[in-house]
């Protein structure tokens, strides 16, 4: 399987991609109860992704398929048990190898809470210089340089500097942590679900920053959400996650116009519509989530909620395959607009 996902990753990214992970698998232990034994969660999968510079890649996928997990071994917060994870020229990780310490990987994260990731007893000005001062390459001048030219560039005044955490509201404070997290010159940028908690105009200006950040910076993001509509607005590509693997990933309009995983066509559908009540197959399904997770069985992750599912699908992984911009890993892919839907 990881030497056809190689493949594949090969053929969207294009001739020297920036960040290449391969067949990255992390797995939880823990008891479901007292006298239980400990049960392996896998919460990556032989998840290989590639990014190239000044690109924007959506990791999409409901509540515990892996994709904060995911981050969180890029960044160093979480080891991972196999799998290599490269940056440019530098080798953050790989089998037998001393892992990069998280400082030096030239990865940096936003998170879902910005309240929660500043100090609420620093300025913005120790805030934001934190970083540069704990590098020592810069004077103190020209840290507070860099620190105004970044306020300036996530679209907040120089009045902000003397001013503390409480003292801004929810997207000043997510674009306060954009400045942090790039005042660092990283070449990889991780939004995990970024703007998820902010209102739809706030949550657009956070979306248009990170577009104008790409832009200017040639910054290369990926963008973690579990809202399709967000995801197609903002990203390039597109990588669908399920149960700890990425079961269909391509061009962004590519996944979204011809979905040919089922569960992508699922995500698709189930795109959040203001004053839309979630449908009772909808409740089931982010309840069935709940579930630990098996370790992966030689069958389909999906299998259990697939309506295409035939014997195959209990029996046998499937491989990545390539149609049209996408690689999908389905034994019973949707076919282009006019094959009969499954689920309408
Ligand atoms: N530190 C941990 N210890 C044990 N299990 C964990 C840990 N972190 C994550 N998990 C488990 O790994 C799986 C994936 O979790 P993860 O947080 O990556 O999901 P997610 O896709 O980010 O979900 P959400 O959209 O809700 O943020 C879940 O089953 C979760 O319970
Ligand atoms: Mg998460």
């Amino acid at each position: 399987m990881s030497a056809t996902l190689d493949e594949i990753a090969g053929t969207f990214a294009t001739e020297s991609p920036l960040l290449v992970a391969k067949g990255v698998t992390k797995s939880f232990w823990g008891r479901t109860g007292l006298f239980k034994p400990r049960a392996e969660n896998r919460a990556l999968d032989d998840v290989s992704v590639t990014l190239r510079e000044g690109e924007i890649l959506g990791l999409v996928g409901e509540s515990g398929c892996g994709k904060s997990t995911f981050a969180k071994v890029m960044i160093g917060l979480e080891k991972a048990d196999s799998g290599t994870l490269d940056l440019g020229e530098r080798r953050i990780f790989a089998p037998g190898e001393r892992a990069l310490p998280p400082a030096e990987r030239g990865i940096q994260m936003v998170f879902q809470d910005p309240y929660g990731s500043l100090n609420p007893r620093m300025n913005v000005h120790s805030i934001l210089a934190e970083g540069l001062r704990i590098r020592g390459e810069l004077k103190a001048a020209e840290i507070s340089a860099e620190v105004r030219r970044h306020l300036e560039l996530v679209g907040l005044g120089p009045d902000s500097l003397t001013k503390y955490p409480h003292q801004f509201s929810g997207g000043q404070r997510q674009r306060l942590c954009i400045a942090r997290a790039i005042i660092t010159r990283p070449r990889l940028l991780i939004a995990d679900e970024a703007a998820s908690a902010l209102d739809v105009s706030v949550q657009m200006q956070i979306l248009n920053l990170l577009l104008d950040l790409r832009d200017r910076m040639g910054l290369a993001i990926i963008f973690i959400s579990h809202d399709m509509a967000v995801i197609e607005y903002l990203c390039d590509r597109i990588a669908v996650m399920y149960r700890g693997r990425i079961v269909e990933t391509g061009g962004a309009a590519a996944v979204v116009d011809h979905p040919r995983h089922p569960y992508t066509e699922r995500l698709i559908a189930a795109r959040p519509r203001v004053g839309r009540r979630r449908t009772q197959r909808q409740e089931q399904d982010a309840e069935s989530m709940e579930a630990p997770l098996a370790p992966g069985a030689s069958r389909c992750v999906y299998v259990e909620r697939c309506p295409r599912a035939s014997e195959i699908c209990h029996t046998e992984a499937p491989p990545m395959e390539q149609r049209a911009g996408t690689a999908f890993a389905c034994f019973h892919p949707l076919e282009d607009r006019g094959d009969p839907r499954p689920l309408a």
